[in-house]
C-alpha cells in the first residue's frame, strides 16, 4: 500500500502535468512529468518496456527532498508518464531516496536498489546525511520497500570510508545469477573510489572490494558509478565532483569520467589503460547505462549541469531532462557514442545539399528547425589553403543564435550558447579538441526544442548543451572564414 506521501505526489503530478502545453517539452528527450528532474536512475528492459526512473521533486522545480519519477517507452523516444515510483516515507529515507538502478529476480518481480538518506543532527546543530543503500520491489508500477531496510549501511564500508558518502548503487547480474553493484564513495578527505559489492539474492550484500581509488586525480567524491564490459574491455564511468580542467578535459566542475581498462578477477582491482570525458559540451551529468535485448550497452545521462541551475527561474513549471540514450562501443581504445538507432524512424522530409561553397555567411533553403537531425560534412576547398573556421548557427533570429564553431588549424570544436537567452555571468562556452585530418570533419547535430547534441566525427565526442529560447529562433546559417566546402543532410524529427 502506498504511503501517504507517495499517494500526494501521484495526486499533485497527475493535475500539475496537465498545465504543461506540449510544445513547451522537448519532444522525443524526457523531461520531467513536474517540478524538478536530475539523474537517470533504474534505466532497464522490464516485461518488454523500456523503464527510465529519475530524481524527482514534483512540487517546485527546484531540487529538494527526493522522490523518484518514472516512465515507460517501447523506443526510448516517445515515453508515457507511469505514477511515481518511490517517495522519501521511511525512517531510513525520510530526506530522500537518492539514485540507483534495476534488476530483476527471477521470479520476474523488478528490483530497484537506491540510497536512503536521513539526517544526522551534528553536536554543533547543523546536519549531515547518512547514506544508506536500500531495495524496493515490485511489479512495473508500484513497489515496496524491503522490510529488512537499509541493505548497506556504514558497517559495510571498507575502511576510512565516508558514511556522509556513500551512495548510487548500479547493479547488475552476472551471469551465474548472483548479483553485483558498484558503489560511490570516498575517504575521510574527500577522495572519490569505488566499491565492489556482491550479493547471492539480491537482497543480502556483502563487500566484495575497493574496484578503483581517485587518488586525488580526477575531482573528488565520485558519484553515479557504472560498470560494464564493453567490445572486450571494462568500462568504468563516473560523475565526479570539483573537478580540475586537464588541458581540454574536465572542464565542467562536476563532470564526466570514462576509465577505459581491464578488470583483475583475483583481486577485484580495475586496471586503468585510458581515461577521457564521456561529453565535452555543458551539460551533461550522472550517466547511467543499460543492456538492451538486443545486446547494445545504452547509455542516458541528465542533460543539465549543477553550475548553471541557479540560472533557471524556479517559477517554470518543469525543470530537467534527460540526453538522448547513445549507443556506445570503443573504437581504438576511446569511448564512441551514437544516438540510438531508433532515431532514424522518426526523420522525414529529407533535405541535401552537396559541395556547397561557404565563403562568409550563408542560409540554405529549407534548412532550418529545432527538431532536427542534420548531418555535415566539412572540409577545405583547397587542401593546401585551409579555411581558419567554420561556424554554424542554429535556434537562431534576431536576438538569439546557439553556434557551433570548427577551427581546422587548431582541431578545435566549439560550442558557445552566450546568445541563448543567458542573463547571468556563466561560462557559455566548451571547447573540445578533434580528430582532423586535412581540414575535414564530420558533425551530427540533434536538436529538440530546448538542446542539441552534437556527435563529432562519427561518436568519437559529443558535446551536449540546453538553451531555453524561443522556438520561433529556428533559423541556421553557415559561415567561414576563408572557403569551405560544405555537404548537408538534414530531416525533421517528427
Ligand atoms: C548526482 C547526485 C547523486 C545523488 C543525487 C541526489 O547528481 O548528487 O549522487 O544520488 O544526485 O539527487
Amino acid at each position: 500500500m502506498a504511503s501517504q506521501i507517495l499517494r500526494d505526489a501521484r495526486k499533485y503530478e497527475e493535475i500539475a502535468e496537465e498545465k504543461i502545453g506540449e510544445e513547451e517539452r522537448p519532444a522525443f528527450h524526457l523531461s520531467v512529468r513536474t517540478g524538478w528532474m536530475n539523474d537517470p536512475n533504474g534505466f532497464s528492459f522490464y516485461n518488454g518496456q523500456y523503464h527510465l526512473f529519475y530524481q524527482y521533486y514534483p512540487y517546485r522545480s527546484v531540487w529538494d527532498s527526493m522522490h523518484w519519477g518514472h516512465a515507460i517507452s517501447e523506443d526510448l523516444l516517445h515515453w508515457k508518464y507511469f505514477p511515481a515510483a518511490l517517495a522519501p516515507d521511511t525512517e531510513y529515507d525520510r530526506d530522500g531516496c537518492f539514485s540507483g538502478s534495476a534488476s530483476m529476480f527471477s521470479d520476474g518481480r523488478q528490483l530497484l536498489m537506491y540510497t536512503g538518506v536521513a539526517k544526522e543532527t551534528q553536536p554543533d546543530g547543523s546536519t549531515r546525511e547518512i547514506q544508506t543503500q536500500c531495495i524496493a520491489i515490485g511489479d512495473g508500477r508500484d513497489y515496496e520497500k524491503y522490510a529488512e531496510n537499509p541493505v548497506l549501511t556504514q558497517k559495510d564500508l571498507p575502511e576510512g570510508g565516508d558514511k556522509y558518502n556513500f551512495r548510487d548503487p548500479k547493479i547488475w547480474r552476472e551471469e551465474d545469477g548472483t548479483y553485483a553493484c558498484v558503489i560511490g564513495n570516498c575517504t575521510g578527505d574527500g577522495d572519490g573510489r569505488i566499491l565492489l559489492f556482491r550479493s547471492e539474492d539480491g537482497l543480502c550484500w556483502k563487500f566484495s572490494s575497493i574496484l578503483v581509488e581517485n587518488q586525488k586525480r580526477f575531482g573528488k567524491m565520485w558519484e553515479c558509478p557504472d560498470f560494464f564490459t564493453l567490445d572486450g574491455k571494462y568500462v568504468l564511468l563516473t560523475s565526479p565532483q570539483d573537478m580540475l580542467p586537464k588541458g581540454f578535459e574536465y572542464h565542467n566542475g562536476n563532470g564526466t569520467l570514462c576509465l577505459i581498462g581491464d578488470l583483475e578477477k583475483e583481486t577485484g582491482k580495475f586496471v586503468e589503460e585510458a581515461n577521457q570525458s564521456i561529453d565535452y559540451g555543458i551539460d551533461f551529468y550522472a550517466s547511467q547505462t543499460m543492456l538492451a535485448p538486443d545486446g547494445r550497452r545504452i547509455m542516458i545521462g541528465w542533460m543539465q549541469n549543477w553550475d548553471t541551475c541557479p540560472a533557471h527561474q524556479p517559477e517554470r513549471k518543469w525543470f530537467g531532462q534527460m540526453c538522448l540514450p547513445r549507443e556506445l562501443s570503443i573504437r581504438d581504445g576511446h569511448l564512441i557514442q551514437q544516438p540510438i538507432r531508433e532515431l532514424t524512424a522518426m526523420r522525414s522530409g529529407k533535405v541535401h545539399y552537396e559541395n556547397v561553397r561557404i565563403i562568409d555567411l550563408v542560409r540554405l533553403e529549407k534548412i532550418e528547425g529545432r527538431r532536427i537531425d542534420m548531418e555535415l560534412h566539412i572540409r577545405p576547398e583547397n587542401k593546401e589553403e585551409l579555411f581558419r573556421k567554420f561556424a554554424v548557427r542554429f535556434a537562431q533570429d534576431e536576438i538569439y543564435h546557439t553556434a557551433i564553431s570548427f577551427r581546422p588549424h587548431e582541431s578545435i570544436v566549439k560550442v558557445d550558447r552566450k546568445f541563448s537567452g543567458s542573463r547571468r555571468a556563466l561560462i557559455h562556452q566548451r571547447r573540445s579538441l578533434v580528430r582532423t585530418k586535412d581540414g575535414e570533419l564530420k558533425l551530427r547535430i540533434i536538436l529538440d526544442r530546448f538542446s542539441a547534441e552534437v556527435f563529432i566525427n562519427d561518436g568519437e565526442q559529443v558535446m551536449t548543451i540546453t538553451f531555453y529560447t524561443p522556438q520561433t529562433a529556428k533559423g541556421i546559417s553557415f559561415y567561414a572564414d576563408g572557403t569551405a566546402l560544405l555537404d548537408v543532410v538534414k530531416y525533421d524529427l517528427i
